[in-house]
């Protein structure tokens, strides 16, 4: 069928860039699915950090997996752990590897950096995927002489709990490439959604908005954020409110994303900067993270 690719043209080797919340969840849901996986990071003392998390990670999955089978959990643990190989080589990293999936800062001209040097050093066979959130992948692709083998691979945060994987594609993309994400994405036991290279793909296209206009009520003073949370909960079936979710995301982030919509997007009013939250910002408020945000998270207060 039009979805099926013969095994041995299959992704198996990737290499993982950036080893963070996201990389290092990648990481270990890729290494737990069968697959070889380098991870690239800027330093050996991050790395043996990322390794770490996954070390951690990895025992609790186990742990539920395998609840009356020690034995087969550490094995779990062991055997995911061997096929994860961190370095701080690049060239190194790519130099026979399928697929590269790129999870560092969230910064444009960062991005343009590494993949110039990605685009020297990988195979020609090579595909480039980057898990960015809120930049056009059109344009972290333009720095690369392989448009035909890029897209989105965005996932969602914690990797292992969640199910989702939106696969992103760029009309450069070419119909190979693309079916050989889709099918990267099952083998990793995602769901894959497919999406245009639009701001925010399906999900944060929808939610950071409603977080925005959310804090415009809060701004307004038509309804409490505790009230607000609760009506979404307990109205609409959300298993978060919007202001425990943006207060989960982080403050910063939320406010990144928008601004920078609002810069490629100025006409449309669902991107306007919102007052109230970068008055937060600029305060601190950045939510979970720094203790507070629309909530509290201080013991001290609780
Ligand atoms: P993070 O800050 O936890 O991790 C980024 C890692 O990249 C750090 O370990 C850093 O040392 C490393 N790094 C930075 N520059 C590098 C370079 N040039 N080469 C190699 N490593 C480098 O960030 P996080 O949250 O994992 O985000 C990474 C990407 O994933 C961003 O593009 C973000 O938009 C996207 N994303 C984040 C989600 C989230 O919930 N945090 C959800 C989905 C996507």
């Amino acid at each position: 069928s039009r979805f099926s690719t013969s095994a041995a043209n299959m992704i198996k080797k990737i290499t993982v860039i950036g080893g963070g919340l996201m990389g290092s969840g990648i990481a270990q849901v890729a290494a737990t699915t069968g697959h070889k996986v380098t991870m690239v990071d800027t330093s050996e003392d991050i790395l043996q950090k990322s390794v770490k998390s996954i070390q951690a990670s990895l025992a609790r999955v186990g742990k539920k997996k395998f609840a009356n089978d020690e034995a087969a959990g550490k094995k779990f643990l062991e055997d995911a752990l061997s096929h994860i190989k961190p370095t701080v080589n690049i060239k190194e990293a790519v130099k026979d590897t399928d697929l590269v999936i790129e999870a560092i800062v969230e910064n444009m001209d960062v991005k343009h950096k590494l993949f110039r040097e990605l685009d020297q050093a990988a195979p020609q066979h090579t595909i480039f995927a980057s898990n960015t959130s809120s930049l056009p992948i059109g344009k972290i692709a333009e720095v690369t002489s392989r448009k035909d083998r890029f897209g989105g691979l965005h996932f969602f945060n914690p990797v292992p709990m969640m199910k989702l994987l939106e696969v992103i594609r760029i009309p450069e993309t070419s119909d190979e490439t693309y079916k050989k994400l889709l099918e990267f994405g099952k083998a990793m036991g995602k769901h894959t959604v497919e999406c245009k290279d639009t701001p925010g793909f399906i999900v944060n296209r929808l939610l950071v908005p409603y977080m925005m206009e959310a804090t415009r009520m809060l701004e307004r003073g038509d309804a409490s954020a505790q009230d607000i949370d609760s009506a979404m909960k307990l109205g609409a079936g959300y298993p978060m409110g919007p202001f425990e979710l943006a207060d989960y995301v982080g403050l910063d982030t939320c406010m990144f994303i928008i601004d920078g919509w609002h810069k490629d997007y100025p006409e449309n009013p669902l991107f306007k900067p919102v007052p109230l939250l970068q008055k937060m910002v600029a305060d601190g408020k950045l939510g979970r993270k720094s203790g507070e945000g629309f909530f509290n998270y201080k013991k001290s207060s609780m």
